[in-house]
């Protein structure tokens, strides 16, 4: 059987959630993305998240990472992120520049509020060649905090793993 990873980043907590609920699933190990300046998780303070979130947009920043993720020892890998204006959080971007998954298989999975996943997935085929990527899911917020395992059963029995 495959070894597979799911790496996940989160700032208000439901793509943990998602995530936790398909490593369940799966019997599969986790590991989360941790930045090295860590974002304000405080929903009141959305304002000055959601632009401190543009201005790295805007430059095309590459926050950095402060944990070393194993890939190697994984076959499959599934990788989660909310969706920060209109596309992944930039330290997605670190996490592709940092990391070779050339022959591994991506499975991608992502939480919103209505964008979907942005285009996002097609991205992750564009930054890593090398890679297979499986259809991802994406998960609306209060459905993620209501609880995801009925999605991602449909999902994970649909990619016929
Ligand atoms: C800075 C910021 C930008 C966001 N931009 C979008 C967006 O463009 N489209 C969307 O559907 N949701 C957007 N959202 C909502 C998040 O994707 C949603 O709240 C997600 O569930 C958060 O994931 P997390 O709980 O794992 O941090 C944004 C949230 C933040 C904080």
């Amino acid at each position: 059987m495959a070894k597979e990873l799911v790496i996940y980043f989160s700032v208000y907590g439901t793509a943990k959630i998602v995530a936790e609920e398909i490593a369940k699933q799966r019997g599969a190990d986790i590991a989360e993305i941790v930045p090295a300046v860590p974002y304000d998780s405080n929903r009141d303070n959305y304002n000055a998240l959601a632009r401190l979130a543009k201005k790295e947009h805007d430059e095309d920043l590459r926050p950095e990472i402060k944990n070393d993720i194993d890939i190697e020892s994984y076959d499959r890998i599934y990788i989660g992120y909310p969706m920060w204006w209109y596309t992944f959080p930039m330290i997605i971007y670190t996490l592709f520049d940092k990391y070779d998954f050339s022959g591994k298989t991506i499975v991608p999975f992502n939480t919103h509020m209505g964008s979907k996943d942005g285009g996002t997935y097609e991205t992750i085929k564009k930054l890593e060649p090398g890679a297979k990527v499986l259809t991802g899911l994406p998960v609306e917020m209060k459905e993620a905090e209501k609880g995801p395992e009925k999605a991602v059963e449909r999902w994970l029995r649909d990619l016929e793993l």
